[in-house]
């Protein structure tokens, strides 16, 4: 973007304080049009003549700062009058203050900077600029502190003091135009319940797990302090739990001017769905007083899912919800602790879900389009995007750098533009290239550093990391990877030739290496190097295991003859792991198609309506309204499984949406004519479920699925779009080719 505003910032360091930049337009003749362009190194919120403006919050937005920033465009002509003030507060947010696990402070930049130009057209066809110089006015504001994981600080008793005139600073990135959604406010909650816990703390219920902050409506004595804890949930014995959130504090504190004031953080976001008053000025509270408002990327709302079994509505809710608290502009991990980072294993488990539930090309648009940027030279993904933390740069994993390759391809799959694959192809081939140079052997992804089964409960419930060992997973991704990139380059009209046969040569080699007369090799050797803190001590790793099964099935590393063993003892090692599955994030997401792609549809069944963990109903009976990050984050006793690694916002497990709505309720864009242009409707009835009543709002058009039990008889009824073809498949293996309108079929 060519323009002659400057990065200007403040003559003094502002620190943790947000300070407002000013600047007054008096314009000369009559105003057609008068447009705002406006960005920011931190968190930039715009006022226009003393009014917040525009509908985002926290913009620009999170992007890989060291290569772009975006800007937001704003139309405000009509808030032009005889003198104007554009004034814009700036925090510190992603950019300067405190991200990533090891709390690294100014991982961007060490201060805030400030970047807009006016253009304004006279109604005579002339037109003036008005930019960001060393002329802008900088004074203090009432937000005395703020941080993304620590909080904020509104002292409504501060004196707003002039700090001085701007000053030029050095920022070199490139300004873009907003490329993801905007991020706003969404819904408000109030309180459900007021509580006083056994320790005496006075706490607020939302009723619901969420991202965003609470908005405090209160005219209290001038000076006095309003102070608000967030909490996800409570502990066994019903008081204030934190630890959880680690080192983030999560601390809004607001000091009253004495008149009626609203208060609200601006430069950050909580999650929560709890607030403790540490301090409040009244010995009685008023509940009405206080509303949690949402926050999230402004995604359109695709998919609706009802079914006859409330435990499978409610988990439907907590990863509806997953997914709105952790779609704010980048797919985080989790919103609460001091992380909140674009990890790209989660991204890519959950990717197909979520764009069932929401149209989110754009958002992940302008997230892959940072991954790209972010990419190393020999090819390697980071594992969170933006990249962040310096100590994590060698880590580069599979499941999670394959985010490169599968959420493309996803999209292309969900949306049908090869535009996607176009701005991501290159992408693709440098990680698949990065992977056939990692490790000694060509063919094999053998002795990196990796996640691994991430969370998977089979090397016991203490390991961060499942039993199956990395070596085979790491090998498994890089054949799935590769098979992407021929499809993604042939769906691009390119010759694939090469990549075809290196596909095959990978799956040869993981034959060779990992299988023995059609099964997996029930030990390998520990190749990784020794890792520190991870409570992995295994010195050999195991090729038999549910993720391992469920791999080389889904991903199709065996012979077709050799699938009804695999599936057998994949059913096996369920019934002796007392009909539980033992899978993590990386063999989760696929186990229950794996399942019912082999036959075993009841099975798949058993394991989504197990009630025990590790399971998806264990938490929903546990009052979950999210989707927890570890299969037992609260257990059974009503103790946590961990401090440091326990969020109860986590929305990776909550991929078992694809399958609910792809199987059960059974429709599946497919590959040949991506988009929902053709697509596949095959559900898989089961009496416990009733009924489902589903749709999505597709490129061409609104598909839905409606069956019901009536005794033994299923009643279906598909809705087609006109212009789409749907292939339906019923149970019985009844089939038929229909076009748009409503069919309607029973057996
Ligand atoms: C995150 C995960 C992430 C993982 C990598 C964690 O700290 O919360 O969701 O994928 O690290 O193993």
């Amino acid at each position: 973007m060519q323009t002659t505003a400057k990065w200007i910032t403040s003559p003094i360091d502002s620190k943790e304080a947000a300070y407002t930049f000013h600047k007054s337009f008096c314009p000369q003749k009559d105003v057609k049009k008068a447009t705002l362009c406006v960005s920011a190194m931190g968190l930039y919120a715009l006022y226009i003549n003393g009014t917040r403006f525009g509908k985002g919050v926290l913009t620009p937005g999170w992007t890989s700062y060291k290569n772009r920033v975006q800007y937001q465009t704003y139309d405000i002509t009509t808030c032009i009058k005889e003198e104007t003030v554009i004034e814009c507060g700036l925090g510190q947010g992603w950019a300067v203050g405190h991200i990533g696990i090891e709390n690294e402070n100014h991982y961007f930049a060490d201060h805030t900077s400030l970047i807009a130009w006016l253009e304004v057209e006279y109604t005579d066809g002339t037109d003036e600029r008005v930019v960001t110089d060393e002329s802008w006015e900088v004074y203090t504001s009432s937000v005395v502190f703020s941080e993304i994981y620590h909080g904020e600080t509104v002292d409504m008793t501060a004196p707003i003091t002039r700090v001085g005139k701007a000053v030029l600073s050095d920022v070199h990135t490139e300004l873009v135009p907003q490329v993801g959604e905007w991020i706003t406010e969404q819904e408000r909650l109030a309180p459900v319940a007021l509580i006083r816990t056994p320790n005496g703390e006075t706490v607020l219920d939302f009723g619901q797990n969420m991202t965003g902050y609470v908005e405090v409506r209160i005219q209290a004595p001038r000076g006095s302090r309003v102070v608000l804890h967030h909490a996800e949930v409570l502990d066994k014995d019903g008081n204030f739990y934190t630890a959880n959130l680690r080192t983030a504090r999560n601390e809004a504190v607001y000091v009253c001017s004495g008149g009626e004031d609203v208060f609200k953080p601006t430069y950050c976001f909580q999650g929560f769905r709890y607030i403790q008053l540490v301090e409040y000025p009244f010995d009685t509270v008023d509940m009405d007083s206080f509303r949690a408002i949402v926050v999230h990327s402004d995604m359109q709302r695709t998919g609706s899912f009802v079914c006859g079994n409330e435990k499978i509505n409610q988990l439907y809710h907590n990863i509806l919800w997953g997914q709105k608290s952790n779609y704010l502009d980048v797919p985080t991990d989790c919103p609460q602790r001091d992380e909140r980072l674009g990890w790209t294993g989660d991204a890519q488990v959950f990717c197909r879900t979520a764009a069932i539930q929401f149209d989110v090309e754009r958002f992940f648009k302008k997230w892959l389009g940072d991954m790209a940027l972010e990419q190393k030279a020999s090819g390697a993904v980071r594992g969170v995007i933006p990249a962040v933390s310096a100590i994590r740069q060698d880590r580069i994993s599979a499941a999670w750098g394959d985010a490169s390759c599968i959420i493309p391809w996803e999209l292309y799959t969900a949306y049908g533009d090869k535009a996607i694959l176009e701005q991501s192809f290159p992408m693709m081939q440098k990680w698949v290239e990065y992977m056939r140079a990692a490790g000694p052997e060509e063919y094999l992804w053998l002795g990196g550093i990796h996640y691994g089964d991430w969370l998977a409960m089979d090397a016991g419930g203490d390991s961060y990391v499942g039993a199956t060992a990395n070596d085979l997973i790491a090998s498994a991704f890089f054949a799935y990877s590769t098979s992407l990139l021929v499809k993604a380059g042939e769906a691009l009209g390119k010759d694939m030739s090469e990549y075809r046969s290196l596909y095959e040569q990978i799956r040869d080699a993981f034959c060779g290496y990992f299988m023995e007369n059609g099964m997996p090799k029930a030990e390998l050797p520990f190749t990784e190097p020794p890792r520190e803190n991870y409570g992995v001590v295994d010195t050999v790793r195991r090729g038999i295991t549910q993720t391992a099964l469920v791999l080389i099935l889904h991903f199709g590393l065996c012979e077709e003859e050799e699938r009804g063993a695999l599936s057998a003892k994949l059913v096996e090692l369920i019934r002796e792991n007392g009909g539980l599955m033992s899978t993590g994030f990386v063999g989760t997401p696929y186990l229950l198609h794996v399942l019912s792609d082999n036959g075993y549809t009841d099975v798949a069944y058993e394991l989504l309506f197990q009630e025990k963990s590790p399971s998806w109903l264990y938490s929903v009976n546990h009052g979950a309204t999210t989707m927890w990050e570890h299969w037992n984050s609260l257990k059974e006793d009503g103790s946590f499984w961990s401090t440091d690694m326990n969020s109860f916002n986590h929305y990776a497990y909550g991929a078992v949406f694809d399958w609910i709505f792809g199987v059960m309720c059974g429709i599946k864009p497919t590959e040949t004519a991506p988009g929902y242009k053709e697509v596949r409707i095959a559900p898989h009835p089961n009496k416990r479920i009733g009924f489902v009543d589903t749709a999505i709002e597709t490129r061409h058009g609104r598909v839905a699925v409606h069956w019901y039990y009536k005794e033994d008889t299923v009643y279906y009824e598909f809705t087609v779009p006109q212009g789409v073809t749907a292939h339906i498949t019923l149970p019985s293996g009844y089939t038929a080719t229909v076009g748009g309108g409503i069919h309607h079929f029973a057996e």
